[in-house]
C-alpha cells in the first residue's frame, strides 16, 4: 500500500477515502502551504499527492520524487503543475471538473451584484459610522437586470454564469475559443468577436483556464475598449489580465469597477495599489468555497490517487504518462 502526502487539511472524507483503501496519509498541518524545502522532503517518500492551486510543483521537485505516482490536485485549474513534465517523468496528473462550477458561478455573480451595488464601500463605511441619513445621491450603483453581460470563456462556470444572468433577464454575449451553437440554443446566449464583446459589456466576467495562450489576455487595450462604467469580474486566475494595465484602467476611470477572487501574486500584498482603489472588491481566492463543495472536491481528488495507485486509470486525468510509474506501459511514447 502507498503514502500519500496531503498538503493541506482538507474537508470531507478525502483522508479517510485515502485511508480506507489502505494507504498511510500524512497532512501538513500547517495553515500555510509547505514551503519547497518541506515539499521536496514529503514527496521524496511519497506514492502520491493531493495537492493545492498554491502548491507549485515544477520539474525539480517532480524529479527528486522517485516514487510518486500521481499528483492530485484539488482544484479544477492545474497551472501550478505542468502536465506534459508529469507526463514525461510518469506521474499522472488529475483535477476536480464537475463539482465546482456552480458554486464559483454563484460567487461570480456575488461580486458582480456586490460591485455594481457598491455592497463593500458602502457596509465598510456603515461600521465605520458613515451612516447619517437616507441619501438620494449616496452609492448610487448600476443595474444588474437587464444589462449586458459578456462571459470570456463558455465552459462549466461560463455556461453556470450565463444561467444566473438569464434569472436577471441580462443580455448575454459570450466569446470562446469553439463557438457552443447547444449553450446559444439553451440559454440565449450570442456568440461574439472580443473586440465587440468588451465594448458592449457592462460587466465582463472572465472565466478560462490559465494557459500560455490565456496569460495576460486582458491587458491595456482590452481594457481600453471596455465601455467607461463597466464592472470587471475575475474568478480565474490573476495573471489572466495584465494587472498593472487594470489598475492604470480604474485610476483613469476608464473601467467603472473591479471585482477580484483572484490576483496576481496571491496573496496580494497589502500595500498594493489595488487596495486603495474604492471601485475595486477583492476577495482571497475563495470562488469554490462552500462546505460542500469543497467537501467533494478532496473526496474526488482522493479517488483519483486511490485509482492509480490500485493501477487504474484515474477518473479525472488531465494527462496521460508516457510510461506509468509502478506499471506496465500504458500508454503511447
Ligand atoms: C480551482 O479549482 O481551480 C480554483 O481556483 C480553486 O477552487
Amino acid at each position: 500500500m502507498g503514502h500519500v502526502f496531503v498538503t493541506r487539511t482538507i474537508p470531507g472524507r478525502g483522508v479517510e477515502i485515502l485511508q480506507a483503501a489502505g494507504h498511510t496519509v500524512d497532512v501538513w498541518p500547517g495553515d500555510l502551504p509547505p514551503p519547497r524545502a518541506a515539499l521536496e522532503r514529503a514527496l521524496s517518500a511519497a506514492d502520491g499527492a493531493l495537492t493545492m492551486v498554491t502548491d507549485r510543483l515544477d520539474r525539480d521537485l517532480l524529479a527528486g520524487a522517485p516514487r510518486l505516482r500521481v499528483v492530485s490536485n484539488m482544484a479544477v485549474g492545474y497551472d501550478n503543475v505542468d502536465p506534459a513534465v508529469a507526463a514525461k517523468l510518469g506521474i499522472w496528473l488529475t483535477n476536480t471538473p464537475g463539482v465546482l462550477a456552480e458554486t464559483t458561478a454563484d460567487m461570480a455573480f456575488a461580486l458582480l451584484l456586490a460591485a455594481a451595488r457598491k455592497v463593500n464601500e458602502s457596509e465598510r463605511d456603515t461600521r465605520a459610522g458613515g451612516w447619517k441619513t437616507w441619501s438620494p445621491t449616496g452609492y448610487l450603483g448600476q443595474d444588474v437586470f437587464g444589462a449586458t453581460l459578456g462571459i470570456i470563456g463558455m465552459g462549466e462556470i461560463g455556461t453556470a454564469v450565463a444561467r444566473r444572468a438569464r434569472g436577471f433577464s441580462m443580455r448575454i454575449l459570450y466569446h470562446n475559443r469553439k463557438r457552443r451553437p447547444e449553450i446559444e440554443e439553451e440559454l440565449g446566449v450570442e456568440y461574439a468577436g472580443m473586440d465587440e464583446l468588451l465594448a458592449a459589456a457592462d460587466f465582463v466576467s472572465v472565466h478560462v483556464p490559465l494557459t500560455p495562450e490565456t496569460r495576460q489576455l486582458i491587458g491595456h487595450v482590452e481594457f481600453g475598449q471596455m465601455r467607461p462604467q463597466a464592472i470587471f469580474v475575475n474568478t480565474a486566475r490573476g495573471t489572466v489580465i495584465d494587472q498593472d494595465a487594470l489598475v492604470e484602467a480604474l485610476r483613469s476611470k476608464t473601467i467603472g469597477g473591479a471585482a477580484l477572487d483572484v490576483t496576481d501574486p496571491e496573496p496580494l500584498p497589502i500595500e498594493h495599489p489595488l487596495y486603495s482603489l474604492p471601485n475595486v472588491l477583492i476577495t482571497p481566492h475563495i470562488a469554490s468555497a462552500s462546505h460542500a463543495t469543497r467537501a467533494r472536491m478532496a473526496e474526488m481528488a482522493a479517488r483519483n490517487i486511490v485509482a492509480v495507485l490500485a493501477g487504474e486509470v484515474p477518473p479525472n486525468a488531465v494527462n496521460k504518462p508516457f510510461k506509468a510509474r509502478g506499471q506496465a506501459a500504458s500508454a503511447e511514447g
